[in-house]
This record gives C-alpha cells, structure tokens and sequence, in this order.
C-alpha cells in the first residue's frame, strides 16, 4: 500500500472520521439532505455510512465510544478492514483520510486497518491480476497525520507484509541458504548490515544443536546475523532479537501425525520472518537503537543420516543434551544462538519461536506466551504495547521445578519435559543457554490462520511484530 498527503477535492473518495454529526455539518462537504441521512444512521449505531455522490463515494465513519472490551485503536483498525472490502468491491485505486474528529491517531489505526487487511499473497495463482486488490493508496489530508507517523505507518505495514510473505512462501521455495539469501535482500533494501555462517563456518563453530537438527536435511544450515548500529544510539550494549528458522518440521524421525499436523509446517521460520523484518523495519525507519538479529536455520526431517532419540549431543555452549524427541528441534537452534548472544554483553535479548503446541493450547490464537529473565518494568512496557497493537501475551513461569522436569539420566539436559507444562519445560531449557536480561515469545499459536480472522488473511500473521516494534520506538523513553 502507498501512502501519501495530498489535498483534498470534490472528485476523491473521501472517508470522514466523525465522532458526531455536527463535525459533519462543520465540514462542509455533505448536502443537507445526505447529513440527515448520515445523522440518522448514526443514531442507529452505524460505524461506516457509505454516500453515493455523482463524482465519487463518501464514507463516513464513526468510531466506537463504548469500546471498552478492545483499545480504540483496534476498534478503529477493524473498522479498516470492513472498509477495505468495501473499496475494492467498488473499484476504488485511493481513497482520501479525513479525520474531523477529537481522536488524533484515528486517521493512523484506520488505515492500518486497511493495510493489514489488504495483504494478499498471489504469487502461485495464474490469474493473480485478476484476483489483485484494486485499491493501492491511502491519501491523508494533512490535517490527519503528520509526515513522521505517515513514514513509520508505511514501514510497519510494509514489514508486515515481508513476514507473512516469508512463512508463506513453501520450503520448497524457502530453505535455509534461500532464507539467508531473502535477509541479506531485506539489508541492502534497508541499510541494516548482514554476515552469513556457510554449513562450514558452523561446523568450525561447533554449533552442535544446529549441526544436529540438520543432519537428517539435504540442504546446509544457515546462521545469519543482522545488525543495525547508528552513529548515535540510545543503548549502550546491543539488543538483541533470535528467530527460529526451522523452515520446514517434520518432526524428525519423531515424525508427526500425518492427520494435518504437518500442513502449516513451512510456518516453523515465524520467529525467523518476524525478527528479520523488525531488523528490515528498525533500519528503514533509522531508530536511534543498537540491535542484532540472529536466525539459526535448518529443516527438520527424517534422513539417512538424522539424528535419533536417544542421541546426546554437545551444544555450542559446551552443554550436553540427550535427544529424546527429535520434533523438540526448535529449542535445540535457539540454544546454540543464545550462546552466540552472549558475546554483545547485550542489554536484552527477545526471542521468537513457534516453539511448542503446549503454548497454542495454554492461549489458542487470542495471545502468544512469554517468559523470562527481564526486568518487570520491561515485561510491563511488552504487555502494553502488546495489549495497544492487539498482539495480547501472557506470562508463564520460569520456577525451578519446571527445570528439574528438563534433567537428563546421562546428559546435562534433555530436550523434553514431561507430558505437562511443555511450554514452560521449553523455555526453562531456553533459560539454560542465557546470561543477559531475556524473554522469550512463544509464538506457535498465533503466527499462522487458517481461517480469515479480522485483518488477518489465511496464512502468516506477523502477530508479535508491531507490538515489537512499538516497544523499541519507545524504547529508552
Ligand atoms: N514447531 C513445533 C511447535 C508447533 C506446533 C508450532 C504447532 C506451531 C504449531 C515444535 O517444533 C514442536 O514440534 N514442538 C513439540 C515439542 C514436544 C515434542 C516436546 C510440541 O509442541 O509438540
Ligand atoms: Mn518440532
Ligand atoms: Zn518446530
């Protein structure tokens, strides 16, 4: 989606952000009777009031008051959402935002809302034109946003679109080394710098968890590393984001049902896409911030060579971890970039993973899990801006009897818990390999839909994304 500041004229459709009709009247642009029609409407509780004039489309929305259930701004973003079928089914290329009313970020949510919703991924379809949205920008006059948030509105929505299209791109599209190769795209598209670790360089690293999930794959591991540095930065020690890159799941020789639970397996890369695109969003949008991004990325099969349950392997840490479930691979890549952290001393450290179905049954698809070491104040400023941008989350506990769950009979670990508490079994084993400040998001609930939900299409979300980055543009203030 384009977006742009432009001036208002007779012949644009035009979408007036009213919160009662005398804003209406005010404006001017309404004859007498289509403003009593818009006042009736209104009464009835209407949020968008469509009026057909000669030149163009008027659409009048209203946001709702009594939004106490959801934040306004997700009110407003789903009223977006409404609003975009609407101008596609009438052909419609750009529409006008005018936002006469008190809310001053209504203009910025409802064409987020619009954005998010107008996503689409036709790439494999033959008739992708013909399918293809006809609405392409989003004109604000200039009374509605300032240039700074119209910048930062683009980006965002930008990012989120290069997310989803990477968990929705197939492995057979998307292994590790093609993953690698979309990040170091994303750095030069943005400015942030990137290094790849070839199979080789990770096996001169003796980075064994990655080394070990790969054995049953034909394609090598990658290991990239992203970084933004300015000139001037607010942190003194690095932040630092990890995203799984399994790029596809299988299980491993623990190889999962067949019975669908494979389908939505391409989207094991989640937290890979959405710290890369953070990474593509922070250098776009220049933040005053020092962060790394790290991506470990391999597919996890069964293979001649695979590793067995059973195996115990020795971690780039020096850890040594007794395999007893090949399909608990995700923990065993993190570990080793986890370890790889260490070395920025950093200030923080977030991870993204569609780690464990135990996280997707605690939540469903409302909100993702979160745990970890990081100051309270920290995980405060993450459930607001989650709550803000409608990514909720949840905190579970790190308490050392879940680590007790995670003890090996002949290792210094195992890679399983018990039947119970496997989101926090997970984590505890994440806990293992840090020594900074740390949260990790468990994303395996919410990365991917499978059903059309608000302004989520079939497919990747990004969920987690926004909510990200509206932590680290207030960061340090
Ligand atoms: N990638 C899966 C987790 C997952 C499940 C993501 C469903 C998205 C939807 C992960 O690698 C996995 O297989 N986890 C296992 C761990 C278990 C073997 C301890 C799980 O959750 O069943
Ligand atoms: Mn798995
Ligand atoms: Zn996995």
């Amino acid at each position: 989606m384009q977006f742009k500041i432009s001036t208002p004229s007779v012949k644009k459709t035009t979408i007036l952000i009213v919160a009662h009709d005398k804003q209406l009247s005010n404006s001017g642009i309404l004859s007498p009777k289509e403003l009593s029609f818009a006042s009736c409407e209104m009464k009835d509780g209407k949020n968008i009031i469509g009026i057909n004039q000669y030149l163009r489309h008027i659409y009048i929305v209203v946001p709702p008051t009594d939004s106490n259930k959801i934040p306004i701004s997700e009110a407003i973003r789903r009223i977006g959402c409404s609003l975009k079928d609407l101008l596609n089914k009438h052909n419609e290329v750009s529409v006008l935002i005018s936002n006469l009313s008190s809310e001053s970020f209504a203009a910025y949510y409802l064409a987020e809302g619009i954005a998010l919703s107008a996503y689409q991924f036709l790439k494999y379809f033959a008739d992708a034109k013909k399918k293809a949205n006809t609405l392409t920008t989003i004109e604000f006059d200039k009374k509605s946003i300032t240039i700074k948030d119209l910048n930062q509105l683009s980006i965002i929505t930008e990012a989120v679109g290069i997310a989803r299209n990477l968990v929705n791109e197939p492995m057979n599209a998307l292994n590790a080394v093609q993953l690698s190769e979309q990040i170091i795209a994303m750095g030069k598209a943005s400015g942030f710098k990137t290094t790849i670790l070839n199979k080789t360089q990770i096996s001169k690293e003796k980075m064994g968890g990655i080394l070990a999930v790969n054995r049953g794959s034909i394609d090598p591991p990658t290991f990239s590393i992203m970084e933004h540095k300015p000139t001037k930065s607010l942190n003194k020690l690095p932040i630092v984001l990890v995203g799984k890159g399994i790029v596809y799941d299988t299980g491993g020789l623990s190889l999962k049902p067949t019975l669908n639970s494979m389908d939505r397996m391409k989207s094991d890369m989640s937290g890979a896409a959405l710290v890369s695109a953070a990474m593509y969003a922070i250098a776009k949008m220049k933040l005053p911030l020092h962060v790394i991004a790290l991506v470990p990325a391999t597919d996890n099969r069964p293979g001649e060579n695979a590793y067995v349950p059973g195996d115990v392997i020795k971690m780039y840490d020096g850890t040594t971890v007794e395999v007893l479930n090949t399909d608990a691979e995700g923990r065993i890549i993190l570990a080793d970039a986890l370890h790889w952290a260490k070395r920025y001393k950093p200030e923080l450290v977030l991870d993204f993973a569609t780690l464990t179905g135990a996280a997707a049954a605690i939540t469903g698809a409302e909100a993702l899990v979160y745990m970890g070491t990081a100051a309270d104040a920290t995980k405060q400023a993450f459930e607001k801006y989650g709550y803000l941008q409608y990514e909720r989350m949840v905190q579970l506990p790190l308490w050392s009897e879940y680590g007790d769950m995670i003890q090996s009979d002949i290792a210094d670990l195992k890679n399983v818990g018990g039947a119970y508490g496997g989101a926090i079994t997970a984590g505890k084993f994440l806990e293992h390999f840090t020594s900074y400040p740390w949260l990790h998001f468990d994303i395996a609930g919410v990365s991917y839909t499978t059903t059309k939900k608000n302004y989520h299409s079939v497919g990747g979300t990004a969920f987690g994304l926004r909510m990200l980055l509206d932590y680290l543009l207030h960061y340090g203030k």
